[in-house]
Formats: C-alpha cells, sequence, structure tokens
C-alpha cells in the first residue's frame, strides 16, 4: 500500500486545561490499568458500572470465535439497571428526561416516573403475549414513550428492533419479518417542521404486506392525527398503560440475552440485522458514556441529537446515560423549527452541559453562519461530542470556537452499529486533542491499521482499520446469517475484526479516519481519500459542504469528482472551479486535484444525513442515478444530474 502524499503528519495539538484535567471523571491511569491486565480491566468495569443479579464466573469465553460471550455465567436485568437501581439508591426525583416537542411542549420526566412508566409498559406488553426471547418492533419519533417502550422490552428480556421512522412501509415490513416481531409499537405521528406528520399509515400499510407473526399494534397518541383502527389488533398505549398495574417484578437474564436486533446498510441491497446482548453492551456503553464524556449525574444535563432510531439513539440516547443515572433532554423536532437558533435555545434553557451531535450537522450549522448560536448563552457546555463521520479539521474548530467557545474539549468518537459503542475516541481530561483525529483507542480496546497483507503500517501510511481483540459491546451476529456475518467481518483478515474504515496512523501514532474503503480512490495508482479531498475543499473559506467520489476514469482508473456547497454569500465566479482545484492542490498535493467540481445547492443525503455518494458516482460517471428512496429530499438528485449535463466537464 503506498502513501498518498508527502505531507507532514505532524499537527498541533490542544491539552486539557489543568481545571479540567484535574477535575476529569478519567485519568491517564485507566490506559496503564487496561495494558496490564485487559480483561481484568473490564470486570472491574462490569462491576463498576453494572449491577449483577448474579456476578460473572469468567469475563470472556473466546472459543467459539467469531461468536463471543462476555461476562460469563452474569445474570442482570438491563432495565433495573436503566432506572430501578436510581430510584432505589434515592434518586427517584431526579429529572431522567427533559422532553422537548418541536411545537415547543414540554414535559420533564424523573426516574421515579421513568420506573412507573416502564413497569406499566412492561406488564402491558406481557399482557399482549410478549414474553423473553421474543422480539418487538418499534417505529416511534422521538419520544419519551419511545425510551420506555425499548426499557420495557429489555425489562422483559425481549428483544426491541427499532426502525427509523423515516424508513418507508416496505423497508418497516421486510425488516417486521426478518426479525419476525411480535409486536409493533408506534404512534399516531409527530412534529417535523413545524407539521404534523403520520406513522401508523406505514404500518398498516407494512403490515398489510404480510407479516404473519405480528398479533398486535401499540400505538401512542402524540399529535391526535386521525388513524385507521384495526379492531383486535390495535391498542392504544395509554390505555393498555392506565389499565396495567403500575408495579412489575424484573427478572434476571443471562449477560448474552438478545437486546436488540438494529438493521444497517451493507455492500449488499438486504440490511443487515446486527444482534447485540445484554451485559457487555451495558457494560462498554455505560463505562464509555461515564469517560468519554466526563459525566457525573450531579452535575451534568446531557443532550445526544441523534435518533433513536440510529445506533447513538440506542448506545448514547438510551443505556449509556440512564445507566449513568444522567439528566438528559430529548428534542422531538428539527434543528432550525422555528428558526435556526432551536438547538442553542434549547442549551441555553436547559444548562445543557454535554453535547453529542454528527459533523454533518455541525456543517450545516456553519453553513447557517455565527450569528444563530451568538444569540444563545452557550456557556453551561463542557463537553462536546462527534460521531458518524470523521470531523474535518475545518467543523472541528469551529465546533469548538463558536459552540465551544475555545474551551470546551472535543471528542471524536469513532465507533459502529457493529461495535455497539465508542472504540476510539480522546479521554477529555488526558488526551491532547488534534483536530480531525479521533485519535487512540479507549482503555481495554485494541486495534490496529494495517496493510493489504494485514501487516501494521508505518507512521503516516494508510491501510485498513482492524480490531484485534474481542471488545464487550461488540455484535454476536447477523439475526439469521451467520456466514454474512463471518465473511464480513472476520474473513478479509481472520482472527481480526475489519471495521471496512481506511485509516492513517500519524508520526504520534494517532489514528486518522479517512472514510470507508469503499469510497476509498486510486487514481493513477495512488490511494487517495474522499474524506480528505473533502476536508480540503471544506477548509477553503468560499466552501460549506463537499463531497468527492471517484468515478471510473479510461487513463488513470478513477477521476476524482467533487460537488460543493458554496457558504451562504458566496457566488460561484468564472474562477471559482480552478481556485477549489489548486486549493486542493495546495492543501495534498496535485494527484489530488479533482477532474471536475460542480457547484451544487444541496447533497443527497440519507435521513441520517449520510451522504449518499453511490448516486454521485452515478451522476459522475453519467449514469442516471439509482434507487433515491433513502433521501430525504430526491428532488436533490433531478436538480445535480441537469446541473452535470449542463456543465462543461474538463
Ligand atoms: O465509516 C465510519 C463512520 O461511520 C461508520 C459506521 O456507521 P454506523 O454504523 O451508521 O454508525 C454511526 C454511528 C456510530 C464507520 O464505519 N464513522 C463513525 N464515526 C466516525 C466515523 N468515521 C470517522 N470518524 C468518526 N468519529
Amino acid at each position: 500500500m503506498s502513501t498518498p502524499q508527502d505531507q507532514s503528519t505532524t499537527q498541533a495539538t490542544v491539552p486539557p486545561s489543568p481545571e479540567f484535567a484535574a477535575q476529569a471523571v478519567a485519568q491517564a491511569d485507566l490506559y496503564e490499568r487496561a495494558a496490564a491486565d485487559r480483561l481484568g480491566f473490564w470486570a472491574e468495569q462490569a462491576r463498576e458500572n453494572v449491577t449483577w443479579d448474579t456476578d460473572f464466573t469468567d469475563v470472556l469465553d473466546w472459543s467459539g470465535a467469531p461468536f463471543a460471550k462476555w461476562f460469563v455465567g452474569g445474570r442482570l436485568n438491563v432495565a433495573v439497571n436503566c432506572v430501578d437501581r436510581h430510584v432505589e439508591a434515592g434518586n427517584g426525583d431526579r429529572v431522567a428526561l427533559h422532553f422537548e416537542g418541536e411545537p415547543g411542549d414540554t414535559r420533564a420526566v424523573t426516574y421515579a416516573e421513568l420506573h412507573e412508566q416502564v413497569q406499566r409498559a412492561a406488564n402491558a406488553l406481557q399482557a399482549l403475549g410478549v414474553q423473553a426471547g421474543d422480539r418487538v418492533a418499534i417505529y416511534l419519533p422521538m419520544l419519551v414513550e419511545s425510551i420506555v417502550a425499548m426499557l420495557a422490552c429489555a425489562r422483559l428480556g425481549a428483544a426491541h428492533s427499532v426502525v427509523f421512522g423515516g424508513f418507508s412501509a416496505d423497508a418497516l415490513n421486510s425488516r417486521i419479518n426478518d426479525a419476525e416481531a411480535k409486536l409493533v409499537i408506534t404512534c399516531d405521528g409527530s412534529y417535523r417542521r413545524g407539521k404534523p406528520t403520520t406513522l401508523k399509515p406505514a404500518v398498516d400499510a407494512a403490515l398489510a404486506k404480510g407479516a404473519p407473526s405480528v398479533t398486535n399494534v401499540l400505538v401512542v397518541r402524540r399529535n391526535g392525527e386521525e388513524v385507521d383502527w384495526v379492531e383486535g389488533r390495535d391498542v392504544w398505549w395509554h390505555e393498555a398503560l392506565e389499565g396495567a398495574a403500575p408495579q412489575h417484578e424484573a427478572e434476571s437474564f443471562d449477560a448474552e440475552n438478545p437486546l436488540f436486533v438494529l438493521y444497517t446498510s451493507g455492500t449488499t441491497g438486504k440490511p443487515k440485522g446486527i444482534l447485540h446482548t445484554s451485559g457487555g453492551y451495558l457494560v462498554q456503553t455505560a463505562y464509555t458514556t461515564k469517560n468519554v464524556f466526563d459525566v457525573k449525574p450531579e452535575r451534568d444535563v446531557y443532550w445526544c441529537t441523534a435518533d433513536i432510531g440510529w445506533v447513538t439513539g440506542h448506545s448514547y440516547i438510551v443505556y449509556g446515560p440512564l445507566a449513568n443515572g444522567l439528566t438528559q433532554v430529548v428534542y422531538e423536532g428539527t434543528p432550525d423549527t422555528p428558526d435556526k437558533d432551536r438547538w442553542w435555545s434549547i442549551v441555553e434553557k436547559y444548562g445543557v452541559t454535554v453535547l453529542y451531535t454528527a459533523p454533518t450537522a455541525i456543517r450545516t450549522c456553519m453553513k447557517w453562519g455565527e450569528e444563530h448560536p451568538a444569540k444563545h448563552d452557550l456557556s453551561s457546555l463542557r463537553v462536546l461530542g462527534s460521531v458518524g463521520e470523521n470531523i474535518n479539521p475545518e467543523a472541528w474548530n469551529w465546533y469548538r470556537r463558536v459552540i465551544g467557545s475555545d474551551r470546551t474539549p472535543i471528542a471524536d468518537t469513532w465507533w459502529q452499529t457493529e461495535t455497539g459503542a465508542q472504540m476510539i475516541a480522546p479521554l477529555p481530561g488526558v488526551t491532547a486533542l488534534k483536530a480531525g483525529s479521533a485519535q487512540v483507542p479507549l482503555p481495554g480496546i485494541v486495534a490496529e491499521v494495517v496493510d493489504d497483507a494485514g501487516e501494521p503500517v508505518g507512521p503516516g501510511q494508510t491501510g485498513y482499520l482492524v480490531l484485534t481483540e474481542p471488545w464487550p459491546a461488540m455484535l454476536r451476529g447477523i439475526w439469521g446469517d451467520e456466514q454474512r456475518f463471518k465473511d464480513t467481518y472476520w474473513s478479509r483478515f481472520p482472527g481480526r475484526y475489519f471495521a471496512g474504515d481506511g485509516a492513517k496512523r500519524d508520526d504520534d501514532g494517532d489514528i486518522w479516519l479517512l472514510g470507508r474503503v469503499d469510497d476509498v480512490m486510486n487514481v493513477s495508482g495512488h490511494r487517495l481519500s474522499t474524506a480528505e479531498i473533502e476536508s480540503a475543499l471544506v477548509s477553503h473559506p468560499d466552501v460549506a459542504e463537499a463531497a468527492v467520489v471517484g468515478a471510473t476514469d479510461e487513463t488513470t482508473g478513477q477521476a476524482v469528482v467533487a460537488f460543493v456547497i458554496l457558504r451562504g454569500g458566496h457566488e460561484q465566479g468564472p474562477d471559482t472551479v480552478a481556485d477549489l482545484r489548486n486549493h486542493v492542490a495546495k492543501e495534498i498535493g496535485p494527484i489530488a486535484k479533482p477532474k471536475s467540481i460542480m457547484v451544487v445547492a444541496e447533497l443527497p443525503k440519507t435521513r441520517s444525513g449520510k451522504i449518499m455518494r453511490r448516486l454521485l458516482r452515478d451522476v459522475a460517471e453519467h449514469r442516471t442515478p439509482g434507487d433515491v428512496t433513502t433521501l430525504t429530499d430526491s428532488s436533490v438528485m433531478d436538480a445535480i444530474s441537469a446541473g452535470m449535463n449542463a456543465t462543461p466537464q474538463d
């Protein structure tokens, strides 16, 4: 594998302030303890962060690799860990959830209230026939009831399968059938951009396509939109909970009892049902929440802007924060309703201390302008987090300066649906931060960057990210498809987990993520990362956002094609494209110069905010764009295709 360019890989770092370092939850000794005895370290974390009804006898059984068993013999109830034990410890009056509806309605739910709701819901689910070992599909927006529903499943030992509310009836149907869900929990609808939306019709349509495993649909009333009703099948959530007893005795389950299945896309058209189990998952989500975000329940107000439909919502809204007994904000709507300062008004209103969001959101806020956060007092913020894609240094610096007042540490956290919890991230009181790098594996995690032959790469070299040791929150398989699990993750480098991400080690040993390996291009035999070129483009003062794809090219193998959105107030001039190409050449090297650059108004994004490079590749290669059904706005592609055809190419 060749080095893509000759650039210095050392970079300025931002050490933690002495005041922050002195009070930090995680100190440097965590690394030493984990390195000295990794499994002993995880046993310690397991006993410190989780309450076990029966202690485990072995930390790890890897004899059935790649199928791991963590905390063997241990028994616990995940919901009791997230709710009951905080009430028992005398913290029932602490607010667990500050719910903020998009229209401005609010609701504060204490741990005692959450406890009662979860118990009633568990009884209601049980009355509908749900028992340990079943699957329950949850198709809900960001509501208190969504979290209650997930915890009620966990309490019963039934696995939930949350399907993001933006997915279509078809997608919901295939997920319900793949997991053979017994029950579907949904709502009438929600609010988005000031308008009522509906969810129940998609469930009705999904079930009309055939879902033999489903016996009932439990319906939360949120916005009062009219819904069709199937007598005998459909049940109102509020009626079921009112009719249920407020106490529910929780059973203990084996550490390896399935906790949830979550579908994610792979390289084929069929989504993979990623399976997570109970003990190891809870240990690692609780441990990472506490140490990476430096949280203490008496002090912090935590807010993760993800949706529970994605793994970030599972691990860093539901399980990690609640296991820690935190107070958190749950917001239903979009960041620009009614105005572009909504998020910042929420931070000010609740005194949010820890904010966890995605680079795409940060770049959107950059595009909207600094005047929106400037309207609010953000001085409560102590720690900022980032997840989902690599955060380009420009966005990192903006996040730190504009949102964090040049004061807050930023935790860039690398992980995946499959890893279940954060894997590579700085510790905010220990690590000297480097804008754009996720830096080092967390204590207890072992990662490596390797070349094609599986050998570790040297400083400045690119390769593939692999995880060389099992970790507690690792996926336990793909639902119903053992072979795909082995093939996808464990066959490329036998014995090691292949993450599918390109990465680079710098001179200090810090890891830089370079995007999915299918987004790594090979131009004239040189390996180039889409992410690195995007970062270079975004570092140009005129550019708000950029997406780069490798388009097949007769001469060079692949050619770099870039799509850019200019910042507000910047018009495309006659020299814009030439300027940007030269800028990339200056930042990375002439080899990385995009062959063509197209200025666009919007980029095609999935509902979770990921740029759909596959569609851009279609345009760059002059094909009709493929399946656009997962886009937030499918008209975006029409505009880009029309523009591409009208733009003379080099
Ligand atoms: O490519 C990496 C990118 O997101 C992928 C995982 O996506 P998903 O399973 O949807 O989970 C997203 C939330 C955990 C990874 O393979 N990714 C995630 N976080 C980062 C990242 N890339 C770079 N830096 C990150 N911090």
